[in-house]
């Protein structure tokens, strides 16, 4: 049976941002599903859709009471969507459009706890959920059939809480309780870790007094918390600091979001002192033992240069400009403090160390290199790797390399095969490591012509590259980095972690007719050229987009680029908003997928991504490299290319 897909499109400028949503109808086969249900008066998500335009307008005309009654009936209408076995393909999409009008209508003042979106998961968490039971059953198998696997946060239990206590507890502060992120949450004494009945934030909910205003947690979902609870409460996302909206199906517009007066990465003049090279090593030697998530050392995490200054119990740990006076500075010198001189237990820190941190906040407490959400280990690494040559780096990384792989798949002996700025780990035969190492080491001199145009290296101090026989190799390894499972779908990734800038791959499988050298070739220079975006600073959206921009020069006709432009309609389909997008929260197999086109469409030829790769090196931040190259914020560029997308006629597939 043939049908005809539509995709529709909505615009709209909101309080001075966009607001956009992509919805696919698959258009004959629901409407005839409507027709016969048409009795029970279901509507179609083309319906939905339009009630909810209706409450856009309404919102727009300055009518927000009947812009909230019409969403509540819109959000009726997709609960019968949602409570179907198959909920139609653009359903989430509805529900992320109706979770973003709720929390605009919630900025107008209007109280719309009464209103509950129903949550519609992607099909890649339904594959993580638990099995459809009432209460909470023993620990999941995965795939692998041995590890237990958890209850995702991001997934589970982070849609929960904005489902039924955003509105009073993230959006506000009723009661003096805040969760505004995982590390809020956290940092609030409501959850003991591996505790989950005498939790407090499962108490109030046990008792009915949570949530008011009428609300309800199902069985199901406090069995889902609590046994998260049990389980160590561990957070399975990219930043436990990203407001808990912004990661869960319901998207928060980034206006909303309070702006944290966090350090900007700077380029420093001769006699600044550098966070990389001298504060964050004195850190990561003499504190992170104790201070490495935000419930140990009184609540005060130094993940990241973010964490270390948000602070823990006491607030703030430093102010820009006033070291004597900071309480980092404070705790250090032993005065003027409750609690311990740091670092507790240990001799302290001697005076003229003391005197350098307190220079670095007197000179602003700057941040030199990547971004404040960056590991303090990666900022480390990246100060060393300023004062070393190529050669030196390269001999460190190569070997951390090794040691990466160690670590990951302890008992898979690797072959390791070095050649000029490449080397090749992985557990394939030494013949295969040869050859793919030569395919690298040519895709290389060609990337290294597209994105630097001269004699210098794509990343100083080479690239590791990964390769796994098997995709369950690939996936141990993508569980031991990134400490949840690998998703769906995705066989390759970039990433800078420590000394190593890397790329992992699982070769592609081709049948005899598939250009399997071509498509080698390919998937090395994507993730080599992600590796060194990302190892200057670039966000993961950036650099994987940048990734496919290159690989689509260097090898155009291999089979699995030839692919990538036919997935994009899909993938916008299923994007929440362009802040899902921007903040990284679309996932990775997605990322790429919008990013190989949106990243192709600005930079159709390599200059660009190598003017950007010059700033970024000269330590611009990214954001404002992005702007001045491409002359518009990420944001502005993004929607205006996704609104064009959405208007180009949709093959039928
Ligand atoms: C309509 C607003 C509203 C909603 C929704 C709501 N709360 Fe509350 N919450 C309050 C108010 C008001 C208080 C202040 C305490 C009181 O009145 O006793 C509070 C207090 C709390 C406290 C601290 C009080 C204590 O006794 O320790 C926790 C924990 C809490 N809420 C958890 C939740 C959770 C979890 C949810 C969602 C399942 C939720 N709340 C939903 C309004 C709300
Ligand atoms: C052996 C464990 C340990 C080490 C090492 C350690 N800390 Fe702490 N730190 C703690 C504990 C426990 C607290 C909470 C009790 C207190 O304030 O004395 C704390 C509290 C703090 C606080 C106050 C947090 C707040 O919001 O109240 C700061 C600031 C701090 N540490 C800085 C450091 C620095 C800087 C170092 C390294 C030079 C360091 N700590 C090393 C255990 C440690």
């Amino acid at each position: 049976m043939g049908y005809t897909s539509v995709i529709s499109m909505h615009c709209k400028r909101i309080a001075g941002r966009f607001v956009v949503a992509v919805v696919l109808v698959q258009g004959m086969a629901l409407q005839s599903a409507a027709q016969d249900v048409a009795t029970n008066a279901q509507a179609t998500p083309k319906e939905i859709r339009e009630t909810l335009n209706q409450a856009r307008e309404m919102l727009d005309e300055r009518r927000p009471s009947k812009a909230s009654e019409i969403l509540a009936k819109a959000a009726k209408q997709l609960e019968q969507l949602a409570v179907l076995p198959q909920p139609p393909s653009g359903a989430r999409a509805l529900a992320a459009a109706c979770a973003s009008l709720k929390d605009d209508l919630e900025l107008e003042g209007i109280d719309v706890t009464g209103i509950t979106i129903p949550s519609l998961k992607s099909s890649a968490i339904k594959a993580a959920d638990p099995p459809a039971a009432g209460v909470a059953t023993g620990p999941v198998r995965n795939r692998k059939g041995a590890q237990p696997q958890g209850v995702s946060f991001t997934g589970q239990v982070a849609p929960m809480f904005v489902k039924h206590c955003g509105g009073c507890h993230i959006a506000g502060k009723k009661g003096e309780f805040q969760m505004v992120s995982y590390e809020g949450l956290m940092r609030s004494g409501m959850v003991r870790p591996g505790d989950g009945i005498s939790s407090r934030v499962v108490d109030v909910i046990q008792t009915g007094d949570m949530p008011r205003g009428g609300g309800k947690v199902t069985p199901d979902e406090l069995a889902t918390l609590i046994r998260w609870i049990d389980m160590g409460a561990a957070f399975d996302g990219p930043d436990p600091t990203l407001r808990m909206n912004a990661i869960g199906p319901a998207v928060v517009p980034k206006a909303a979001m309070p702006a944290a007066a966090v350090p900007k990465p700077v380029s420093l003049k001769p006699g600044d002192i550098s966070f990389a090279l001298e504060i964050a090593p004195i850190l990561l030697k003499q504190c992170v033992s104790c201070h490495h998530t935000d419930t140990t050392g009184g609540g005060l995490g130094m993940v990241s240069m973010e964490s270390l200054q948000h602070g823990g119990a006491s607030g703030a740990t430093f102010v820009a400009g006033k070291g004597a006076d900071s309480l980092l500075i404070r705790k250090l010198k032993g005065v003027g403090i409750e609690g311990q001189r740091m670092p507790r237990g240990k001799p302290p820190l001697s005076d003229a160390v003391i005197a350098r941190v307190e220079k670095w906040i007197d000179q602003g407490a700057r941040l030199d290199v990547l971004t404040p959400q960056a590991a303090l280990e990666t900022v480390a690494a990246k100060g060393r790797a300023k004062h070393l040559s190529h050669e030196e780096l390269a001999a460190q990384r190569f070997s951390a390399g090794g040691l990466m792989w160690k670590r990951a798949l302890a008992d898979e002996k690797a072959t390791i095969v070095t050649r000029g700025s490449v080397c090749v780990v992985g557990n394939i035969s030494q013949s295969r490591s040869d050859e793919i190492a030569t395919v690298a080491e040519a895709s290389l001199a060609t990337v290294q012509k597209l994105i630097r145009g001269d004699e210098r290296q794509v990343v100083k101090g080479g690239v590791v590259l990964f390769v796994f026989a098997k995709p369950y190799d690939y996936s141990n390894f993508w569980q031991t980095i990134r400490g949840h499972e690998r998703p769906k779908g995705l066989t390759a990734h970039a990433g800078v972690l420590g000394d190593v800038a890397y790329g992992a791959l699982t070769l592609p499988t081709g049948s005899e007719e598939v250009d399997e050298a071509a498509d080698t070739a390919s998937v090395v220079a994507e993730q080599m050229t992600a590796a060194a975006f990302l190892a200057a600073g670039a966000t993961e959206w950036f650099a994987s987009g940048a990734g496919r921009t290159v690989a689509l020069k260097v090898a155009g006709k291999a089979p699995r680029a030839q692919a990538w432009r036919q997935e994009v309609p899909k993938a916008l389909a299923g994007l929440g908003s362009s802040t899902e997008f921007l903040s990284g929260n679309a996932g990775p197999v997605a990322t790429a997928t919008i990013s190989g086109a949106f990243v192709g469409s600005l930079a159709a030829s390599g200059a660009k991504l190598r003017t950007l790769l010059d700033q970024l090196d000269a330590g611009m931040p990214f954001e404002a490299a992005f702007t001045e190259v491409f002359r518009g914020s990420p944001q502005a560029l993004f929607e205006a290319w996704a609104a064009k997308e959405a208007r180009k006629p949709v093959r039928p597939t």
